[in-house]
Protein backbone atom coordinates (compact mmCIF):
# COMPACT_ATOMS: atom_id res chain seq x y z
CA UNK A 1 0.00 0.00 0.00
CA UNK A 2 2.94 2.44 -0.02
CA UNK A 3 1.90 4.69 -2.83
CA UNK A 4 -1.28 5.04 -0.73
CA UNK A 5 1.12 6.20 2.52
CA UNK A 6 1.54 9.67 1.13
CA UNK A 7 -2.33 10.53 0.29
CA UNK A 8 -4.78 8.85 2.73
CA UNK A 9 -5.06 12.15 4.69
CA UNK A 10 -5.69 13.80 1.61
CA UNK A 11 -8.37 11.72 0.04
CA UNK A 12 -11.90 12.68 0.44
CA UNK A 13 -15.07 10.66 -0.42
CA UNK A 14 -16.81 11.92 -3.45
CA UNK A 15 -20.08 11.55 -2.31
CA UNK A 16 -20.14 13.16 1.49
CA UNK A 17 -16.35 14.61 1.34
CA UNK A 18 -15.52 13.36 4.18
CA UNK A 19 -12.27 11.67 4.75
CA UNK A 20 -11.44 7.61 4.10
CA UNK A 21 -9.66 5.66 5.97
CA UNK A 22 -7.63 2.05 5.43
CA UNK A 23 -9.52 -0.88 5.86
CA UNK A 24 -7.98 -3.24 8.82
CA UNK A 25 -9.07 -6.32 6.93
CA UNK A 26 -7.83 -5.50 2.89
CA UNK A 27 -5.01 -3.22 1.56
CA UNK A 28 -7.43 -3.19 -1.24
CA UNK A 29 -9.60 -1.27 0.06
CA UNK A 30 -11.20 1.91 1.70
CA UNK A 31 -14.06 3.54 3.41
CA UNK A 32 -15.73 6.69 4.15
CA UNK A 33 -15.31 7.98 7.67
CA UNK A 34 -19.03 9.49 6.87
CA UNK A 35 -21.44 7.64 4.85
CA UNK A 36 -18.97 4.38 4.98
CA UNK A 37 -19.01 4.00 1.72
CA UNK A 38 -16.21 1.36 0.43
CA UNK A 39 -13.94 2.26 -2.20
CA UNK A 40 -12.02 -0.67 -3.92
CA UNK A 41 -8.75 -1.09 -5.80
CA UNK A 42 -8.83 -3.12 -9.09
CA UNK A 43 -5.29 -3.53 -11.23
CA UNK A 44 -3.98 -1.11 -9.25
CA UNK A 45 -5.85 1.71 -9.79
CA UNK A 46 -8.18 3.09 -6.76
CA UNK A 47 -11.94 3.71 -8.13
CA UNK A 48 -13.13 7.28 -6.19
CA UNK A 49 -15.96 7.84 -8.41
CA UNK A 50 -18.49 9.66 -7.49
CA UNK A 51 -21.72 7.46 -6.98
CA UNK A 52 -24.04 10.37 -8.76
CA UNK A 53 -21.52 11.24 -12.06
CA UNK A 54 -23.01 14.60 -13.76
CA UNK A 55 -23.46 14.35 -17.34
CA UNK A 56 -22.97 10.46 -17.24
CA UNK A 57 -24.14 9.53 -20.64
CA UNK A 58 -21.82 11.83 -22.29
CA UNK A 59 -18.81 10.78 -20.23
CA UNK A 60 -19.36 7.01 -21.19
CA UNK A 61 -19.84 7.93 -24.87
CA UNK A 62 -16.33 9.95 -24.75
CA UNK A 63 -14.64 6.85 -22.74
CA UNK A 64 -16.11 4.26 -25.35
CA UNK A 65 -14.84 6.60 -27.94
CA UNK A 66 -11.47 6.50 -27.11
CA UNK A 67 -12.14 2.77 -27.00
CA UNK A 68 -12.79 2.41 -30.29
CA UNK A 69 -10.71 4.19 -31.37
CA UNK A 70 -7.88 2.35 -29.89
CA UNK A 71 -9.62 -1.03 -31.52
CA UNK A 72 -9.35 0.89 -34.79
CA UNK A 73 -5.24 1.30 -33.96
CA UNK A 74 -5.14 -2.35 -33.16
CA UNK A 75 -6.84 -3.76 -36.28
CA UNK A 76 -4.81 -1.31 -38.61
CA UNK A 77 -1.60 -3.05 -36.62
CA UNK A 78 -0.63 -0.23 -34.14
CA UNK A 79 -0.34 -2.35 -31.10
CA UNK A 80 3.30 -0.06 -29.38
CA UNK A 81 5.44 -2.17 -27.26
CA UNK A 82 6.18 -1.45 -24.15
CA UNK A 83 8.99 0.86 -24.62
CA UNK A 84 6.91 3.00 -26.80
CA UNK A 85 4.95 3.99 -23.32
CA UNK A 86 8.51 4.07 -21.30
CA UNK A 87 9.62 6.54 -23.95
CA UNK A 88 6.70 9.08 -24.18
CA UNK A 89 6.36 11.93 -25.03
CA UNK A 90 9.76 11.99 -26.67
CA UNK A 91 8.98 10.01 -29.57
CA UNK A 92 8.61 11.54 -32.86
CA UNK A 93 4.71 12.05 -33.43
CA UNK A 94 2.81 15.00 -34.50
CA UNK A 95 0.65 15.02 -30.70
CA UNK A 96 3.95 13.53 -28.54
CA UNK A 97 6.75 15.72 -29.94
CA UNK A 98 5.32 19.37 -29.30
CA UNK A 99 3.92 17.83 -25.95
CA UNK A 100 7.40 17.03 -25.09
CA UNK A 101 8.60 20.58 -25.86
CA UNK A 102 5.79 21.78 -23.49
CA UNK A 103 6.23 19.19 -21.00
CA UNK A 104 10.06 20.07 -20.97
CA UNK A 105 8.43 23.80 -20.46
CA UNK A 106 6.25 22.90 -17.19
CA UNK A 107 9.03 21.34 -15.86
CA UNK A 108 11.36 24.05 -16.09
CA UNK A 109 8.99 26.68 -15.06
CA UNK A 110 7.53 24.57 -12.22
CA UNK A 111 10.91 23.83 -10.52
CA UNK A 112 11.91 22.59 -8.00
CA UNK A 113 9.29 19.67 -8.08
CA UNK A 114 11.08 17.60 -4.92
CA UNK A 115 8.56 16.65 -2.29
CA UNK A 116 5.95 18.81 -4.04
CA UNK A 117 2.16 17.26 -4.22
CA UNK A 118 1.30 17.22 -8.26
CA UNK A 119 -2.04 15.91 -9.69
CA UNK A 120 -2.20 14.89 -13.70
CA UNK A 121 -5.89 15.32 -13.95
CA UNK A 122 -6.43 13.40 -17.45
CA UNK A 123 -3.69 11.28 -16.99
CA UNK A 124 -5.11 8.36 -19.37
CA UNK A 125 -1.49 6.45 -19.83
CA UNK A 126 -0.14 8.50 -17.07
CA UNK A 127 3.22 9.37 -19.36
CA UNK A 128 3.30 12.74 -17.75
CA UNK A 129 2.52 11.35 -14.23
CA UNK A 130 5.50 9.69 -14.60
CA UNK A 131 8.25 12.66 -15.38
CA UNK A 132 6.77 14.50 -12.42
CA UNK A 133 7.50 11.65 -10.44
CA UNK A 134 10.89 11.19 -11.60
CA UNK A 135 11.09 14.99 -10.45
CA UNK A 136 10.88 14.06 -7.15
CA UNK A 137 7.17 14.78 -6.69
CA UNK A 138 4.25 13.30 -5.10
CA UNK A 139 2.33 12.39 -7.97
CA UNK A 140 -0.74 11.31 -8.40
CA UNK A 141 -2.83 10.09 -12.12
CA UNK A 142 -6.66 10.69 -12.07
CA UNK A 143 -8.90 9.58 -15.08
CA UNK A 144 -12.32 8.68 -16.20
CA UNK A 145 -10.74 5.56 -18.02
CA UNK A 146 -9.09 2.80 -16.27
CA UNK A 147 -9.75 0.80 -19.16
CA UNK A 148 -6.99 -1.60 -19.84
CA UNK A 149 -5.23 0.19 -22.46
CA UNK A 150 -5.08 3.54 -21.09
CA UNK A 151 -4.83 3.66 -17.37
CA UNK A 152 -3.93 0.09 -17.06
CA UNK A 153 -0.94 1.10 -19.46
CA UNK A 154 0.62 2.99 -16.43
CA UNK A 155 1.72 -0.65 -15.06
CA UNK A 156 4.08 -0.86 -17.52
CA UNK A 157 5.85 2.72 -16.12
CA UNK A 158 5.35 1.14 -12.37
CA UNK A 159 6.82 -2.20 -13.11
CA UNK A 160 9.70 -0.71 -15.42
CA UNK A 161 10.94 2.53 -13.47
CA UNK A 162 12.67 2.97 -10.32
CA UNK A 163 9.30 4.92 -9.13
CA UNK A 164 5.89 5.13 -7.83
CA UNK A 165 2.73 7.10 -7.98
CA UNK A 166 -0.71 6.81 -7.32
CA UNK A 167 -3.32 5.85 -9.66
CA UNK A 168 -7.14 6.87 -9.57
CA UNK A 169 -10.39 6.61 -11.85
CA UNK A 170 -12.14 9.25 -10.90
CA UNK A 171 -13.74 12.81 -12.26
CA UNK A 172 -12.17 15.96 -12.98
CA UNK A 173 -15.89 17.39 -12.31
CA UNK A 174 -15.40 15.88 -8.76
CA UNK A 175 -12.26 15.35 -7.40
CA UNK A 176 -11.74 13.06 -4.84
CA UNK A 177 -8.92 15.46 -2.68
CA UNK A 178 -9.50 17.57 -0.10
CA UNK A 179 -9.24 21.21 -0.45
CA UNK A 180 -5.60 22.95 -0.78
CA UNK A 181 -3.57 19.46 -1.78
CA UNK A 182 -1.90 20.05 -4.34
CA UNK A 183 1.19 21.84 -5.25
CA UNK A 184 1.03 21.58 -9.08
CA UNK A 185 -2.20 20.12 -11.41
CA UNK A 186 -1.33 19.53 -14.74
CA UNK A 187 -3.39 18.29 -18.10
CA UNK A 188 -2.24 17.35 -21.16
CA UNK A 189 -5.45 18.03 -23.54
CA UNK A 190 -8.16 17.84 -21.24
CA UNK A 191 -9.66 21.07 -20.32
CA UNK A 192 -11.37 21.13 -23.64
CA UNK A 193 -13.23 17.98 -23.05
CA UNK A 194 -15.02 18.38 -19.82
CA UNK A 195 -18.23 18.85 -20.36
CA UNK A 196 -19.21 20.99 -16.78
CA UNK A 197 -16.22 23.44 -17.31
CA UNK A 198 -16.67 25.74 -14.52
CA UNK A 199 -17.38 23.17 -12.26
CA UNK A 200 -13.94 21.78 -13.08
CA UNK A 201 -12.38 24.92 -13.02
CA UNK A 202 -13.85 25.23 -9.49
CA UNK A 203 -12.22 21.89 -8.61
CA UNK A 204 -8.84 22.57 -9.48
CA UNK A 205 -9.24 25.98 -7.64
CA UNK A 206 -10.69 24.04 -4.50
CA UNK A 207 -7.73 21.52 -4.48
CA UNK A 208 -4.72 23.56 -5.51
CA UNK A 209 -2.89 24.97 -2.24
CA UNK A 210 -2.81 28.91 -2.37
CA UNK A 211 0.28 29.81 -4.85
CA UNK A 212 -0.27 26.37 -6.36
CA UNK A 213 -0.58 26.50 -10.49
CA UNK A 214 -2.50 24.57 -12.86
CA UNK A 215 -0.24 23.77 -15.80
CA UNK A 216 -2.54 22.80 -19.31
CA UNK A 217 -0.66 21.83 -22.69
CA UNK A 218 -1.87 20.71 -25.85
CA UNK A 219 -5.79 22.96 -24.98
CA UNK A 220 -7.74 23.78 -27.69
CA UNK A 221 -7.37 27.50 -28.70
CA UNK A 222 -8.89 29.65 -31.32
CA UNK A 223 -8.93 33.61 -31.74
CA UNK A 224 -11.86 35.39 -31.19
CA UNK A 225 -12.34 36.54 -35.08
CA UNK A 226 -13.23 32.22 -35.33
CA UNK A 227 -15.94 30.82 -35.04
CA UNK A 228 -15.41 27.11 -32.57
CA UNK A 229 -16.81 25.56 -35.33
CA UNK A 230 -14.29 26.55 -37.88
CA UNK A 231 -12.11 26.18 -34.99
CA UNK A 232 -13.03 22.23 -34.59
CA UNK A 233 -13.10 21.68 -38.39
CA UNK A 234 -9.38 23.28 -38.88
CA UNK A 235 -8.00 19.82 -37.70
CA UNK A 236 -9.23 16.96 -38.97
CA UNK A 237 -9.30 14.23 -36.21
CA UNK A 238 -12.01 16.43 -34.23
CA UNK A 239 -14.35 15.41 -37.27
CA UNK A 240 -12.98 11.87 -36.36
CA UNK A 241 -13.35 12.72 -32.63
CA UNK A 242 -16.31 13.97 -32.93
CA UNK A 243 -18.37 11.18 -34.51
CA UNK A 244 -17.28 8.35 -32.16
CA UNK A 245 -18.70 10.78 -29.48
CA UNK A 246 -15.52 12.14 -28.35
CA UNK A 247 -16.55 15.78 -26.78
CA UNK A 248 -14.16 18.03 -28.53
CA UNK A 249 -14.59 22.13 -27.61
CA UNK A 250 -12.32 25.05 -28.51
CA UNK A 251 -12.46 28.63 -26.43
CA UNK A 252 -10.64 31.50 -26.84
CA UNK A 253 -7.72 32.61 -24.72
CA UNK A 254 -9.83 35.75 -23.22
CA UNK A 255 -12.73 32.73 -22.44
CA UNK A 256 -9.88 30.45 -20.57
CA UNK A 257 -9.16 33.56 -18.36
CA UNK A 258 -12.53 34.71 -17.62
CA UNK A 259 -13.45 30.97 -16.58
CA UNK A 260 -11.10 30.73 -14.01
CA UNK A 261 -10.47 34.11 -13.04
CA UNK A 262 -14.59 33.37 -11.80
CA UNK A 263 -12.96 30.16 -10.14
CA UNK A 264 -10.70 32.12 -8.16
CA UNK A 265 -6.95 31.41 -10.27
CA UNK A 266 -5.20 34.20 -12.11
CA UNK A 267 -4.11 32.96 -15.94
CA UNK A 268 -1.73 33.80 -18.03
CA UNK A 269 0.19 31.91 -20.95
CA UNK A 270 2.86 31.08 -21.68
CA UNK A 271 4.19 31.05 -25.47
CA UNK A 272 6.87 29.06 -26.58
CA UNK A 273 8.17 31.53 -29.57
CA UNK A 274 7.88 34.34 -26.91
CA UNK A 275 8.87 33.34 -23.73
CA UNK A 276 11.28 30.57 -23.93
CA UNK A 277 14.90 31.11 -24.83
CA UNK A 278 17.55 28.31 -24.99
CA UNK A 279 21.04 28.87 -23.54
CA UNK A 280 23.57 26.42 -23.82
CA UNK A 281 21.68 23.15 -22.46
CA UNK A 282 19.31 25.39 -20.42
CA UNK A 283 16.24 26.68 -21.20
CA UNK A 284 14.83 30.02 -19.87
CA UNK A 285 10.98 30.22 -19.27
CA UNK A 286 10.06 33.59 -18.51
CA UNK A 287 7.16 35.05 -19.90
CA UNK A 288 8.27 37.72 -22.63
CA UNK A 289 11.47 36.38 -22.54
CA UNK A 290 12.25 37.22 -26.10
CA UNK A 291 11.53 40.95 -26.28
CA UNK A 292 13.47 41.36 -22.79
CA UNK A 293 16.28 39.36 -23.35
CA UNK A 294 17.85 42.05 -25.28
CA UNK A 295 17.15 46.07 -24.36
CA UNK A 296 17.67 47.22 -27.62
CA UNK A 297 15.55 44.37 -29.43
CA UNK A 298 13.39 45.14 -32.41
CA UNK A 299 10.08 43.98 -32.97
CA UNK A 300 10.35 41.43 -35.93
CA UNK A 301 7.06 42.61 -37.30
CA UNK A 302 7.84 46.23 -37.25
CA UNK A 303 11.98 45.41 -38.71
CA UNK A 304 10.25 42.92 -41.65
CA UNK A 305 7.33 45.89 -42.35
CA UNK A 306 10.14 48.53 -42.43
CA UNK A 307 10.92 47.43 -45.98
CA UNK A 308 7.79 47.87 -47.72
CA UNK A 309 7.12 50.75 -50.32
CA UNK A 310 3.52 51.15 -49.01
CA UNK A 311 1.53 52.88 -46.57
CA UNK A 312 2.61 49.65 -44.37
CA UNK A 313 6.26 50.51 -44.43
CA UNK A 314 5.55 53.90 -44.08
CA UNK A 315 3.92 53.53 -40.73
CA UNK A 316 6.71 50.83 -39.57
CA UNK A 317 9.16 53.37 -40.73
CA UNK A 318 7.66 56.39 -38.75
CA UNK A 319 7.05 53.90 -35.76
CA UNK A 320 10.78 52.97 -35.49
CA UNK A 321 11.96 56.05 -35.93
CA UNK A 322 10.14 58.21 -33.38
CA UNK A 323 10.92 55.01 -30.64
CA UNK A 324 7.37 54.93 -30.25
CA UNK A 325 7.36 50.95 -30.36
CA UNK A 326 9.74 51.46 -27.04
CA UNK A 327 6.76 52.00 -25.24
CA UNK A 328 4.72 48.94 -26.49
CA UNK A 329 7.73 46.76 -25.14
CA UNK A 330 8.37 48.26 -22.41
CA UNK A 331 8.33 45.87 -18.98
CA UNK A 332 5.11 47.83 -17.63
CA UNK A 333 2.92 47.76 -20.60
CA UNK A 334 4.12 44.83 -22.95
CA UNK A 335 2.56 42.33 -19.96
CA UNK A 336 -0.88 44.13 -20.56
CA UNK A 337 -1.17 43.58 -24.60
CA UNK A 338 1.10 40.35 -24.49
CA UNK A 339 -2.43 38.55 -23.27
CA UNK A 340 -4.77 40.36 -26.01
CA UNK A 341 -1.61 39.96 -28.68
CA UNK A 342 -1.65 36.06 -27.82
CA UNK A 343 -5.43 36.18 -27.53
CA UNK A 344 -6.02 36.81 -31.14
CA UNK A 345 -2.87 34.43 -32.64
CA UNK A 346 -3.31 31.52 -33.43
CA UNK A 347 0.36 29.93 -31.75
CA UNK A 348 0.58 27.15 -29.16
CA UNK A 349 0.19 28.12 -25.50
CA UNK A 350 0.57 26.83 -22.31
CA UNK A 351 -2.24 27.89 -19.59
CA UNK A 352 -0.83 28.58 -16.27
CA UNK A 353 -3.52 29.62 -13.81
CA UNK A 354 -2.39 30.53 -9.98
CA UNK A 355 -4.21 30.17 -7.11
CA UNK A 356 -2.89 33.68 -5.02
CA UNK A 357 -2.08 32.83 -1.97
CA UNK A 358 -3.67 35.54 1.00
CA UNK A 359 -1.18 38.10 1.29
CA UNK A 360 -1.72 38.32 -2.37
CA UNK A 361 1.48 36.75 -4.11
CA UNK A 362 1.89 33.70 -5.77
C1 LIG B 1 -7.32 13.77 -25.22
S1 LIG B 1 -7.23 12.64 -23.90
C2 LIG B 1 -5.63 13.06 -23.25
C3 LIG B 1 -5.03 11.96 -22.44
C4 LIG B 1 -3.61 12.23 -21.94
N1 LIG B 1 -3.57 13.40 -21.10
C5 LIG B 1 -2.65 12.36 -23.09
O1 LIG B 1 -2.30 13.46 -23.46
O2 LIG B 1 -2.24 11.33 -23.63
C6 LIG B 1 -8.34 13.31 -22.67
C7 LIG B 1 -8.38 12.50 -21.39
O3 LIG B 1 -9.17 13.19 -20.43
C8 LIG B 1 -9.95 12.25 -19.74
N2 LIG B 1 -11.14 12.94 -19.21
C9 LIG B 1 -12.10 13.58 -19.90
N3 LIG B 1 -13.05 14.04 -19.07
C10 LIG B 1 -12.68 13.68 -17.82
C11 LIG B 1 -13.24 13.85 -16.53
N4 LIG B 1 -14.39 14.48 -16.35
N5 LIG B 1 -12.57 13.38 -15.47
C12 LIG B 1 -11.40 12.71 -15.63
N6 LIG B 1 -10.83 12.50 -16.81
C13 LIG B 1 -11.46 12.98 -17.90
C14 LIG B 1 -10.28 11.21 -20.79
O4 LIG B 1 -10.68 9.98 -20.22
C15 LIG B 1 -8.98 11.13 -21.56
O5 LIG B 1 -8.11 10.16 -21.03
ZN1 LIG C 1 -18.77 9.36 2.12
Amino acid sequence: MEELDAWLGLLQCPDCQSGLEADAGSAERLSCRGCGRIFERSRGIWNLLPSVISNVEGKDAEKEGWQQKSEEDKRTGWTPPPEFYLALPYVEHHYYTPAARYLDIVLEYGKPWLGKKVLELGAAECWATRHFAEAGSDAVGLDYDDDKDRMGKAQILLDHLPIHFLRVKGDGECVPFKANTFDCIFCVSVIHHFFDLPRAAMEISRTLKPGGVLFAIHEAFHPPYWTEERALAWNEENSINLEVGINERSYTAGFYRKLFRKAGLKLDVITPRWDVRHEGSSLIVKPGAGIFANRHYVPEMLNSRSERKDLVGWIARLLLASQVWRIAVSPLVFPLIRFQLLNWMQRPKIIVARKPTPSGGG
